[in-house]
């Protein structure tokens, strides 16, 4: 039996696109290492991107910010660009909310430093206070500029905490940052208002933390004396201000409570946002420790964190002294409930046009012809797309599919795992024998390869499940005509199972083809 979830659940929160993230302190990792993952919850296109590290000459400009077609209108605003940019990898998309693309939540970048953006909603009052328009850099490029620019997560923290000090932050409601780097991890939450709010708290070695969205509890006052907490210097006097902490009362001050969402009957922790709260995620994890890169994988691939909406997949580890072009990072190139993590490093010289920009659902695609720019990447198999078609054949019956598909992709990552050591050996070895450009090579091959294979088992999975679905008689065709979602808060495809709809979400373990 088949349980879905009720549209009705879904629709008590209104934000359906958000993004996790998880950050796993280092004494709780197999290998002593920090490890971040998260998905990337975005309706658009996802491709991969590996940028160069960049020189720019005195005074360029960067142009950041959101326009007047954002959800929360603004006006963009050029700032100054540093001298020299870091390399980074990440997963671009086309769309969100009306922010002009490329847009990002984040990757790793050549100094080991990670960073996953995820929303964080704030209170109705101070939303309502945002200036229209609105100025400051927004989400994307904050994250941006912190894989740009930051060599530590400390220094990320106090990059954002500078940009918005001198230029103003732009948003949709508030949003949160987690970076992290081999020692730690850091929180950041940046409030909409258009008031330059913003907090952070360091996350230890022995933490686990899950952000969806983030969140912030107790927090110091006197956090300017705290190696532990960053803030904007408003961020306590402001809520006591408006009337939102009391400090006169003997409720410690609670960033949370100041400044969260009051709508609905959230909590930091254990809202009901989605299928499992915060805390009921951060307890699986921690169930899993001493966590392995494995294990991570296997987190994110829950169905109910990964489904139509997870854009994609990535859990990096972070080890200190890491020779930047090995750092490696996994990437699933969608919803990794159906799609297999694959193996990138800094050090890979290009991304294979299949994994690159292509147009099926990029914003204005529909309304606008290809440009011949794009033209031979454009020819080529996308895939984001092929592995949505495994996703949408899969999740037409979880209880049958789910175990041989999920079955496919552990051993694939298996294999690419065993792979691991003697290709990173090898590249090591070049390195100390003075071939870094050999070592390049060697990656890159092994990236691509690994990446074309993953492709070729995506297709062969697509046909498999048409031709079982079709000759079988499970094929469903559409029974009306509409084809897009009618927006937020409806029900979207997912491989949910053995789902009990009148149990409240964070109370359930429907883990029965969960492997
Ligand atoms: C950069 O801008 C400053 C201030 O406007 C100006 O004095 C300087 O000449 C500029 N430098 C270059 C290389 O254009
Ligand atoms: C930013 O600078 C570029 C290049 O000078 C210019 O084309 C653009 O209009 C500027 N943007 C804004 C918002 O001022
Ligand atoms: C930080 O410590 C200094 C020295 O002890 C003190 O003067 C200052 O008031 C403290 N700041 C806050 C915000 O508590
Ligand atoms: C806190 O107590 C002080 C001293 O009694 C008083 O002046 C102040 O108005 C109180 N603040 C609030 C927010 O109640
Ligand atoms: C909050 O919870 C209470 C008690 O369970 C319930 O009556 C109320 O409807 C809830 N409010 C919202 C906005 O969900
Ligand atoms: C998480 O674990 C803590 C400590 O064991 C427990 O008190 C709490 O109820 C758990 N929360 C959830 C949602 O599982
Ligand atoms: C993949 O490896 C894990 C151990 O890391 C093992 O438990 C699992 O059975 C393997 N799965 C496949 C399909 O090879």
């Amino acid at each position: 039996m088949l349980f879905r979830i009720l549209p009705s659940l879904a629709l008590l929160f209104n934000v359906t696109t958000a993004s996790y993230a998880f950050y796993v302190g280092k004494s709780l990792t197999a290998d002593g290492s920090v490890m971040v993952g998260g998905t990337g919850e975005e309706v658009s296109s996802h491709w991969l991107e590996i940028f160069p590290a960049k020189d720019y000459p005195p005074n360029t400009t960067l142009e950041v910010g959101v326009t007047e077609q954002a959800s929360m209108p603004g006006r963009r605003l050029n700032i100054s660009q540093a001298a020299h940019t870091f390399r980074y990898i990440s997963m671009e998309y086309s769309d969100y909310e009306g922010f002009p693309a490329p847009l990002t939540n984040g990757g790793v970048n050549e100094k080991g430093v990670a960073v996953r953006d995820v929303w964080a909603q704030n209170r109705d009052d101070l939303i309502a206070m945002t200036p229209n328009p609105q100025t400051g850099l927004q989400y994307s490029d904050l994250a941006r500029i912190v894989m740009e620019r930051a060599s530590s997560a400390r220094e990320g923290v106090e990059i954002i905490g500078q940009l918005i000090s001198e230029y103003g932050y732009a948003d949709y409601g508030g949003n949160s940052h987690l970076i992290a780097d081999a020692n730690e991890g850091w929180i950041v939450w940046e409030m909409s208002g258009g008031k330059k709010l913003w907090a952070a708290e360091r996350l230890g070695t022995d933490v686990v933390r899950v952000l969806y969205p983030g969140y912030i509890e107790n927090f110091p006052v006197d956090f300017e004396n705290s190696t532990n907490y960053m803030g904007s210097p408003n961020i306590v006097s402001f809520a006591v201000e408006q009337g939102w902490w009391n400090p006169n009362s003997s409720e410690p001050f609670n960033v949370w409570k100041a400044y969260g969402t009051a709508s609905g009957n959230y909590t930091a922790r254990d809202g009901g946002y989605k299928y499992m709260s915060q805390a009921a995620l951060e307890n699986a994890t921690l169930a899993m420790a001493p966590v392995t890169e494995k294990d991570l994988i296997a987190r994110l691939r829950d169905f109910r964190i990964a489904d139509d909406e997870a854009g994609y997949g990535q859990v990096v580890s972070l080890h200190p002294d890491m020779d930047p072009d090995l750092i490696r990072i996994w990437v699933a190139p969608t919803g990794s409930v159906t799609a297999p993590f694959n193996p990138w490093w800094l050090g890979v010289k290009s991304v294979p046009s299949e994994y690159g920009q292509h147009r099926y659902l990029t914003a204005d695609a529909a309304s606008t012809f290809l440009d011949p720019d794009f033209q031979s990447q454009e020819a080529t198999d996308f895939a984001c797309r092929i592995f949505k078609q495994v996703l949408y054949y899969t999740c037409s019956d979880p209880d049958a599919f789910l175990p041989i598909v999920q079955d496919m992709l552990h051993g694939f990552e298996n294999a690419s795992f065993a792979d691991l050591s003697w290709v990173e050996r090898s590249a090591e070895l070049l390195v100390q024998n003075g071939q870094r450009e050999d070592a390049l090579d060697l990656l890159t091959f092994y990236a691509h390869t690994r990446a074309e294979k993953a492709l070729a088992l995506g297709k062969t999975m697509v046909n498999a499940l048409d031709a079982y679905i079709k000759l079988t008689g499970r094929f469903r065709g559409p029974s009306g005509k509409r084809i897009n979602d009618p927006g937020r808060g409806a029900e979207t495809v997912n491989c949910l199972v053995g789902w009990d709809p009148d149990q409240p979400p964070f109370l359930q373990t429907p883990m029965r083809v969960q492997t």
